[in-house]
């Protein structure tokens, strides 16, 4: 264990070293990444015409100017690895340079998937082994963003080489994200390193001198409420490990997926932008529904996500079934979130707002960000909110509870 602990804030002092020599130019995710990732609606079947598809959309529906930017392959464009172990694309993605030429050309940014394993998670061909190779090929494609998942890497490489040791199979692991943290810092090229390991051994701890840009803090979403729920409650406690340049990330969005209702798809959206986590949407563009686009670009949302200081939201206070969440601003301005979170209309009613637990004066004057108009909030205010839905408000100017 002693071993470990030194061995651990060695790598973390080396990091830190390598970090600090990094032009400003090439640091990226000062916000959290906003764009759209393959796998939550397409999965398995994504194609290079998906890919271009969800780029096109993204411009014509507006939402490059709402501010997604990445356009993220994530598993099964993988083939196999030639005799000079260089890896193809399979038949599916016939010409990744010209991928991500056509992504590039629309103004927008892109992201692919491996695995620090020998297999990734579906079972495609992994980087290890091949880090450096594949980090070149990576930035001669034009790669700005890369999706780490270690699957593989934990039946065939810490299984292996520590069986039964969980603090060498950490160290091994957190090598083996160094290892491509350091291959991709090679290539010159700026590209977002995003950690994929589900949350495991503390990552929020130790990912950001490892080159973490972001990094998942649970398992996978799925579209239903009790999973997005017990996701967005997990984050509590984390928010002090969250900032420029590295975040963490709940999982994807799956706004307009699954069997969300429509005040559930505000709730997520809301969460996430309150939680300062990556807005990755992973639904099908081209045939998304207005209403479902009306909630991905809601700017005011999105530019709470998006603030400067990269304060996540902590979780302030619960009555019975609804809670209460907020978070600090840049310009000293604050996110108030009440969400009832209970399945029955009447589960916590009346539910009356305490602004003195928030630190805040009787009387505050604010925007609600889903009805656009202003709104005062007092104290002991009977709130009445229906099951599984949310109220947002932007208060620019607290006024703080007299002491
Ligand atoms: C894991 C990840 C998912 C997705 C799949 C792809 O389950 O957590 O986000 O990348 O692998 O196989």
């Amino acid at each position: 264990m002693r071993f470990f602990v030194l061995s651990a804030a060695a790598l973390a002092i080396g990091a830190l070293t390598a970090q600090s020599q990094t032009p400003v130019t090439s640091r990226v995710a000062q916000t959290p990444p906003v764009g759209w990732n393959s796998w939550n609606y397409f999965a398995d079947k994504v194609t290079d015409q998906n890919i271009r598809d969800s780029a096109d959309q993204i411009v014509s529906t507006g939402m490059k100017d709402a501010g997604y930017i990445f356009v993220n392959i994530d598993d099964t464009w993988e083939g196999e690895r030639d005799a000079n172990g260089v890896l193809h694309t399979n038949s599916k993605f016939p010409d990744m340079k010209a991928l991500a030429d056509y992504v590039h050309s629309k103004g927008l940014k892109i992201g692919i998937y491996s695995s620090p394993g020998p297999k990734t998670c579906g079972g495609y061909e992994g980087s290890l082994g091949h880090e450096e190779q594949d980090a070149k090929m990576y930035a001669a494609w034009g790669i700005d963003y890369l999706k780490y998942d270690l699957c593989g890497f934990i039946p065939d490489v810490m299984m292996k080489q520590a069986p039964n040791d969980h603090a060498a199979q950490m160290r091994i692991m957190i090598a083996a994200y160094d290892k491509m943290n350091k291959a991709l810092k090679a290539t010159g090229r700026p590209i977002v390193f995003s950690f994929c390991q589900y949350g495991w051994d503390s990552v929020w701890e130790w990912a950001p001198s490892v080159g973490g840009n972001l990094w998942r803090t649970t398992g996978d979403i799925t579209p239903d409420w009790d999973r997005m729920y017990a996701i967005l409650s997990q984050q509590e406690g984390l928010e002090k490990y969250a900032g420029p340049g590295h975040w963490n990330d709940p999982d994807m969005l799956e706004v307009g997926n699954g069997k969300l209702s429509l005040s559930e798809n505000r709730v997520h959206f809301s969460m996430w932008a309150m939680l300062a986590a990556p807005l990755l949407a992973g639904n099908d563009l081209p045939h998304m529904k207005p209403e479902i686009k009306a909630i991905l670009t809601n700017k005011d949302v999105i530019a709470i996500d998006q603030d400067r200081l990269g304060k996540q939201a902590a979780r302030i206070y619960s009555d019975g079934e609804v809670e209460v969440w907020s978070r600090h601003l840049s310009g000293g301005a604050l996110a108030v979130a009440v969400i009832n979170v209970g399945s029955d209309r009447y589960s916590t009613h009346p539910f009356h707002l305490n602004l003195h637990k928030l630190g805040l004066g009787d009387s505050q004057t604010g925007k609600d960000l889903w009805t656009g108009k202003a709104v005062t909030l007092t104290q002991n205010q009977p709130l009445e909110l229906p099951s599984h839905d949310i109220l947002l408000v932007r208060i620019d100017a607290p006024k703080a509870l007299a002491k």
